[in-house]
């Protein structure tokens, strides 16, 4: 099986739940909290390593108890965490999410040691980095971490001819056309798409504009996520359109990580693109009908293979 190397983002997650989301300048009582192990980077890495994958990822994390949690639950699924730092003088990563009653989340970040997880912090051991990408067969990012960092790590990839696929989550606007050019695969949801391009994606036929658009930047696939409405894979020779299976969804936190993750593994297991983009949305499907992000994840069994 191929190996897939992460690098991205670890958090601890504090999650509320809330019967909705606070509007500005209203305060309201949330029924519990929890903190439980989260953060893009970490949930794909969890994910893979849970499916059965071979996973490596590369993150940071501070010296305090938090970061310690998140490596022993990634080492619990086999992911090798050898390349995690651990940093003096950064705090772990934390998320502050909501819930509400649909299951619906709103995310504020608190970067710590992810946003030191800059190219001077990874580039001093270069050497390191190289032999992990050479050893790598499938480089997997999302925009948790500094996009210098993912852009340094890409532009390495890429001269090795590494498949590489980029979750551009959480979207920003300011990304560089050039950042695109090489990416083998990017798995936007509309609204990340919209934040992509600047453009609607209120329809499917904006989605596959938006996503057009991404192409004309250098990047080889788009997978764009329509939650329950399906996806739709586009590329230079054609656009097809996956339906999803429809679930009650009570948390759809980590629903995208889990299906990139997914996808990423199934790749590196020599699927199709097509039967792995099947294999990332029942993995999601059954990731949204449970709380948490890392605690959501499916094992093997769950995922009824012969859909995929
Ligand atoms: O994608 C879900 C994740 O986003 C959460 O686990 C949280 O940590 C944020 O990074």
């Amino acid at each position: 099986m191929k190996k897939i190397l992460i690098v991205g983002s670890l958090n601890m997650d504090c999650v509320i739940e809330t019967p909705h989301i606070p509007r500005a300048g209203e305060t309201i009582s949330g029924r519990n909290v929890v903190f439980t192990p989260g953060g893009k980077g970490a949930n794909q890495a969890y994910a893979i390593g849970k499916l059965g994958g071979s996973v490596k990822m590369l993150g940071a994390v501070g010296k305090d108890s938090f970061g310690q949690t998140l490596k022993n639950n990634l080492a619990n699924v086999g992911v090798d965490v050898s390349e995690i730092s651990v940093l003096e003088h950064e705090p772990t990563g934390q998320a502050f999410i909501s819930i509400d009653d649909e299951g619906e989340n709103s995310i504020i970040i608190i970067p710590g040691a992810n946003g030191a997880l800059t190219p001077e912090l990874i580039g001093k051991k270069e050497e390191y980095l190289k032999k992990n990408i050479e050893n790598s067969d499938i480089i997997v990012m999302q925009l948790e971490i500094p996009l210098e960092t993912v852009t340094y790590v890409k532009e390495l990839a890429a001269s090795f001819q590494k498949t590489i696929i980029v979750d551009p989550a959480p979207a920003v606007t300011d990304i560089p056309d050039s950042f695109w050019n090489g990416i083998d695969y990017i798995k936007p949801n509309e609204t990340e798409l919209s934040i992509l391009t600047g453009k609607p994606t209120g329809t499917r036929e904006e989605i596959i504009e938006g996503a057009k658009s991404m192409l004309h930047k250098g990047v080889r696939n788009v997978i764009a996520t329509m939650g329950g409405k399906g996806c739709l894979l586009v590329n230079k020779d054609s656009t097809q359109f996956f339906e999803s299976r429809s679930v009650k969804a009570i948390d759809t936190t980590a629903a995208g990580d889990c299906f990139t993750a997914a996808f990423a593994l199934a790749l590196a297991e020599g699927k199709s693109c097509q039967k792995a983009i099947a294999f990332g949305q029942e993995a999601s499907a059954i990731a949204v009908t449970r709380k948490g992000a890392q605690a959501s994840i499916p094992n093997r069994q769950e995922i009824t293979e012969t859909s995929c």
